[in-house]
């Protein structure tokens, strides 16, 4: 039989306009669709969050050593973050100040130098030109240095922001979640393995996915054996009465676990900066279901050397979400996600496990135990983030209602989202 593969137009021109859309977006209900699919929203998303907002973009172990390098794409922008030979971690742009060329090939690497491959150009890891042959005695290297970019270190996660004017509020993020991944010692963790993987869907839809656990019940058996059923959200007026003595039994719990929590030094309590900030983020330490120590498939720590002492037992799952990522810190390993737009339908998922530097596979863990639920999870994502982008690009989507019980987070997400672009200029 013949296959038709028919080309369908993601977008009526017309209406692939950033300030028609925009407008159109209404409160409590996913964005119109050309948001989602059009080229135009695809291109300003680039512009305005991933090119001028902090994202995540890596960890302190990518770059553990002097001489580590790490190449990302932030869509079409090249970066590379280095440890230099005094142990700082500074970030560039990798484009060669001679004709621009990318420097270094996407992922990691060890190098003396920074030696681009077009014309040998020679960069110091701090970033200055010391090698330019054939560019006669009067040129002048120190004006091009490597462009560097910002940079914090929030414990051990690396966050960049392309602009040279970056959001002042990542002050607030700093404070609030340094002492939060702080006692995690990331600085002293491996990444144990890691993951890419490219979702056929735009990557709000990605982040959408993410921001709600309402799918979670009947698409995630693994991840949900490590979660409380309470904790997905729920309609408090739609419950049974064991469900309601549930619910009350968690929030009681809840109540009591975070004060012992924050009574040791570790803050807990739910942070929900989203809507009304520049820099979103979202954190809450959440008590894990089952065996209570881990997100695995018996609940019990995959690794018996924990991260620290100070998180070895009982400290749950603290949680950070991110514009562009989302992130679970537990007792005996961490795993960072991060998100990078490809394409409009695009996006790429990668995924870190990160345990103590001292842990030896096979002997302090099982690399599949440590990595099956987040393996099957992202698996399990990506199907939905496809069909959700398939949905989106039909004749037949309309905005539909979220939640006010489990999806108020997206709404809020929505509403950040249309914010960044207006007071980025978009729509306005
Ligand atoms: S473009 Fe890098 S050396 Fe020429
Ligand atoms: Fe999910």
């Amino acid at each position: 039989m013949q296959q038709v593969v028919r080309q369908w137009r993601a977008v009526d021109p017309a209406v692939d306009d950033l300030g028609t859309l925009i407008a159109a977006r209404r409160p409590g209900y996913s964005l119109p669709a050309a948001l989602y699919t059009g080229t135009a929203a695809f291109e300003a998303d680039v512009d305005v969050v991933f090119h001028r907002h902090w994202i995540v973009v890596g960890v302190e172990a990518d770059v553990p050593e002097p001489g580590d390098v790490y190449a990302v794409d932030i869509g079409p922008t090249p970066i590379v973050l280095v440890r230099d030979d005094a142990g700082e971690i500074r970030a560039f742009h990798n484009t060669c100040s001679h004709r621009g060329a990318k420097i270094v090939p996407s992922g990691r690497a060890i190098v003396g130098k920074l030696v681009c491959p077009y014309h040998q150009w020679t960069y110091e890891l701090t970033g200055e030109l010391t090698g330019a042959p054939h560019m006669g005695l009067d040129f002048d290297k120190a004006l091009h240095h490597l462009q560097p970019i910002h940079l914090r270190n929030v414990a051990g996660i690396i966050y960049v922001c392309l602009s040279n004017d970056p959001p002042q509020d990542m002050d607030d993020f700093v404070a609030a979640m340094t002492p939060r991944i702080a006692p995690y010692d990331l600085a002293n963790t491996k990444i144990a393995y890691e993951t890419d993987i490219v979702e056929d869907g735009n990557w709000k839809l990605t982040m959408e996915n993410n921001r709600e656990c309402y799918h979670c019940a009947g698409n995630h058996p693994e991840l949900a054996l490590s979660f409380h059923s309470s904790d997905f959200g729920f309609d408090p007026t739609d419950l049974s009465d064991d469900e309601r003595a549930d619910a009350e039994h968690l929030a009681a719990t809840y109540a009591e676990r975070t004060a012992q929590w924050e009574a040791c030094g570790l803050p807990s309590e739910a942070i929900d900066h989203v809507a009304g900030h520049a820099t979103q983020f979202r954190s809450q330490r959440l008590i894990i279901a089952g065996a209570g120590e881990s997100q695995t498939l018996d609940t019990r720590a995959a690794v018996r050397v924990p991260l620290s002492e100070a998180v070895a037992t009982g400290t749950g799952d603290m949680h950070l979400w991110t514009v562009n990522g989302w992130n679970h810190f537990m007792g005996d390993h961490a795993v960072v996600f991060m998100v990078l737009p490809l394409g409009t339908d695009k996006t790429l998922v990668r995924t870190k496990w990160l345990v103590h530097k001292d842990a030896e596979e096979g002997e302090d863990y099982d690399l599949a135990n440590l990595i099956s639920v987040w393996t099957d999870t992202n698996r399990e994502d990506a199907a939905l983030v496809k069909i959700a982008h398939e949905g989106a690009m039909s004749a037949g989507y309309r905005p539909g209602p979220y939640s006010r019980f489990t999806e108020r987070t997206l709404d809020d997400w929505c509403t950040w989202y249309i914010e960044r672009m207006q007071a980025s200029g978009y729509g306005v």
